[in-house]
């Protein structure tokens, strides 16, 4: 320990589904380590007890915010303290299977930032520990709690849209550069966890390009998947955009969608808009027919997305459930993003998955 924090007095018993509270170690607290802090701290069943983070300014943010908090620098301490249920790591992506896995030896569930994992062959053998050992993995997909995928999830169920087209999401701004990632294990993860569970299917093939401009990394990349029955898929992710985009279209056989992230109100918006063709006999007899019906724009709830999914994380816990986002979903995104890295080392070659 670093600080001359109290321990607070807490049961060394490990946690027991149904009984009460998760007590929670977060490692990282640099951008996004203290919107988790901040939600487990704000939910009834979740204790954060602890907080580890390597650089001293990031523990002195904490024991401000937070006194009752033991501080570690080293994870390994935190790791094993027997009054930690449940861990979070909210670290770079090449630290997160070291992290993951440690506190899955050590007897903790875990929460582990998004990408899950810098490998598929590193999510596999977390998949499997976690197995093993009866604890929970729940890899941050953010966005599947927010009201927006929730309500194109129960659209999509309802078969509003029909048969599915093509997915086609942007996702551009300014920065923020990372050092350790290019922008596609940066910003696609959201795009293709959202995908994947909007979608439920998995793509066959795929295809990415992309560039590098300043840092040696891509900074601007375009991603198309092919799916069975003629679905496809589109990414757009790109740091040097001078606008910030954060666009999905959805098209289907009777109804198009639009979600733009960036609207305060009508988030989602539904298009009754399409095209159909009355006759197949020769191309000179296509009769292509346009329809351009009524939109409307459904009700989204406003809810921190990030409060939802760890208390859904918290619920998984005591009531001994799988998450949606599981490993699992972790190891289908990390599968793409290596097919697309393959991809785009060759300069666009169709990668199978
Ligand atoms: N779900 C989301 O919407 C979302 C948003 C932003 C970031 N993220 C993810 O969160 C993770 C962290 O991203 P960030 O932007 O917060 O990074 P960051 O660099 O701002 O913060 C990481 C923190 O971890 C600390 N750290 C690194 N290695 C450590 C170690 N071995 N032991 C202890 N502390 C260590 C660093 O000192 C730093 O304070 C990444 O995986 C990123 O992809 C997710």
């Amino acid at each position: 320990m670093t600080t001359d924090v109290k321990k607070p007095e807490q049961s060394l018993t490990a946690h027991k589904p149904g009984s009460g509270v998760v007590r929670f170690g977060v490692i990282g607290y640099g951008y996004w380590g203290p919107n988790i802090v901040r939600n487990l701290n704000q939910l009834e069943k979740a204790d954060v007890l602890a907080v580890c983070d390597k650089s001293a300014p990031a523990r002195q943010r904490v024991q401000k915010l937070y006194p009752q908090v033991e501080l570690y620098s080293d994870p390994a301490e935190l790791i094993s303290s027997a009054s930690i249920d449940a861990i979070a790591v909210v670290t770079p992506v090449w630290t997160h299977y070291e992290l993951a896995k440690a506190a899955l030896e050590n007897g903790k569930h875990i929460f582990v930032e998004k990408p899950f994992t810098s490998t598929s062959k590193q999510a596999e053998e977390l998949i499997d520990l976690a197995a093993k050992k009866n604890l929970k993995i729940m890899v941050d997909h953010t966005f599947l709690f927010t009201g927006a995928v929730r309500k194109i999830k129960d659209l999509l169920d309802e078969n509003a849209l029909g048969k599915l087209y093509y997915y086609d999401s942007t996702r551009v701004n300014l920065g923020l550069f990372q050092h350790d990632v290019n922008v596609i294990w940066d910003l696609a993860p959201h795009d293709l966890s959202i995908m994947d569970y909007l979608i439920q299917e998995s793509p066959e093939a795929i295809v990415a390009t992309g560039q590098t401009h300043l840092n040696g990394h891509e900074d601007v990349a375009f991603i198309t998947l092919y799916f069975p029955d003629k679905i496809i898929a589109h990414m757009n992710v790109n740091w040097l955009s001078p606008v910030k985009v954060r666009t999905t279209l959805i098209g289907g056989e009777k109804k198009m969608l639009v979600w733009n992230d960036l609207e305060a109100d009508e988030k989602v918006k539904i298009y009754d808009k399409g095209v159909s063709v009355t006759s197949r006999e020769g191309v000179y007899n296509l009769l292509v027919n346009y329809r351009t019906g009524d939109m409307w724009a459904p009700q989204i709830e406003q809810v921190e997305a990030l409060h939802r999914e760890l208390a859904y994380f918290v619920n998984c816990i005591r009531n001994d459930e799988t998450p949606m986002n599981d490993g699992k979903a972790g190891l289908r995104v990390v599968k793409m993003l290596e097919a697309a890295s393959n991809s785009l080392c060759r300069r666009g070659a169709i990668v199978y998955l």
